[in-house]
């Protein structure tokens, strides 16, 4: 089968990138934006910056805000009521993956309204049309949320995550600009940087990984592994290497798929609100260390890709515990905690492991793996 590749149609980077956003609306002969953004942005003026931009090009705007981190199925469903109610013509995603997952939620029920449900959006729904046009502003350098097919909803009756693909939802613009991002404390930087870390890792040692995702997934562990500690203490060159490197890891794993980690992370999200970013720094090395076996000489070029000196000169098994060690420092240099202890309850093992093993991402898990295994993992971080 051919391998497929999907990616933005425009995508604009660096520092003023959203000015941008004015001479694409107008260029399509958009008239009014339904602008998708979360509480604390607003809060925070980091709405206002894109919002300004619309005023200044004479474009009506309705804002949509009841958005929470690890977005519901009531956050889209009432969303999709009030995009009805702004008749709007496009979409303008501005924050994390939250925001930006339920604008594409919203995008495609709008266009597919035979998906109201919005749970029978899961894995591959057989949606017919194209999202409602999106532009996407990320203010987190994590989820790259703006250049993926993915969007991610919680179903709080199921305390499920569900991971959904349709590359029909694919923002038509990004505009990733590190100025967005500024804003971000210390902690949101580092469990946002390790979640596009786990991006560009899992893309890479993913089962349906090739030659063309490998480049962009090596080049991102490149660039987010010597940028995020200078992200961290907000240092402007960190800020604009970590908006690329984010940006390079969803070219790739979007196009490929990931594996274990994020299948064990998003219960994790759906059943404590952990934060994305946080799990799956928890779990990284774990899922490492699990599919060593099965990946070659793959972690020669992470560790290499991570600035480990004398790759070619070790072993198999130097090497593999090389890339592990230099994950595991960047993990620890940015204040991620060491395991799970502080967020598992233990009597709720068996529903994370099940719920794990449903997800969507775990098919892309390199090495076959089980239920039982799944447990064994939680419990090791214990
Ligand atoms: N679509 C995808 O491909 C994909 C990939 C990975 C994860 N996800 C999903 O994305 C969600 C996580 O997104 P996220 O990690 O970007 O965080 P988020 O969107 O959930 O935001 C977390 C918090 O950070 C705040 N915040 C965001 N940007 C800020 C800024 N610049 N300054 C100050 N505060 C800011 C938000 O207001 C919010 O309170 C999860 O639901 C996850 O499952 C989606
Ligand atoms: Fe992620």
């Amino acid at each position: 089968m051919a391998n497929r590749f999907v990616l933005n149609e425009i995508s604009y980077h660096g520092a003023g990138a959203i000015e941008e956003i004015g001479a694409e609306s107008t260029g399509r002969g958009y008239k009014k934006a339904f602008v998708c953004s979360d509480p604390d942005l607003v809060k925070f003026g980091v709405t206002k910056k894109v919002l300004d931009v619309l005023e200044k090009a004479g474009i009506a705007y309705d804002l949509y805000s009841n958005i929470k981190p690890n977005p519901t199925v009531e956050n889209v469903k009432t969303g999709v009521a009030a995009f009805k109610q702004s008749k709007a013509d496009y979409i303008v995603a501005i924050g994390g993956g939250s925001s930006m997952d339920t604008a594409k939620a919203i995008g495609i029920i709008i266009a597919n309204p035979e998906f109201e449900d919005v749970v029978s959006l899961e894995g591959v729904a057989p949606t017919k049309n194209k999202s409602v046009p999106i532009f996407a502003v990320p203010t987190t350098a994590g989820t790259a949320a703006e250049v993926t097919i993915n969007y991610v909803i919680t179903d709080a009756r199921k305390n499920r995550k569900m991971v959904c693909v349709d590359p029909k939802d694919i923002p038509v613009v990004a505009f990733v600009d590190p100025d967005m991002m500024s804003t971000m404390p210390k902690g949101l930087t580092a469990a946002t940087g390790m979640d596009a870390l786990t991006h560009a890792i899992e893309g890479y040692i993913t089962a349906g990984a090739w030659e063309l995702s490998d480049m962009f997934h090596l080049k991102a562990i490149e660039i987010i592994s010597r940028s995020l500690r200078a992200a961290v203490e907000n240092k402007p060159e960190g800020r604009a290497d970590m908006a690329l490197g984010e940006y390079v890891a969803g070219m790739g794993f979007s196009n490929v798929g990931l594996g274990i980690v994020h299948s064990m992370a998003h219960p994790l999200g759906a059943l404590y609100d952990t934060p994305h970013g946080v799990a799956n720094a928890i779990l990284l090395p774990t899922g490492m260390e699990y599919n060593a076996s099965v990946s070659g000489e793959k972690y020669r070029e992470i560790a290499r890709a991570m600035g480990v000196e004398g790759v070619d000169d070790m072993s198999q098994e130097e090497y593999r515990q090389a890339a592990i060690d230099a994950v595991k420092k960047l993990s620890q240099d940015v204040g991620i905690p060491a395991d799970l202890k502080d967020i598992v309850k233990k009597e709720d093992i068996s529903f994370l492991a099940q719920s794990a093993y449903d997800d969507a991402c775990r098919p892309g898990n390199p090495r076959e793996t089980s239920v039982e295994e799944i447990t064994k993992l939680y419990e090791s971080l214990l």
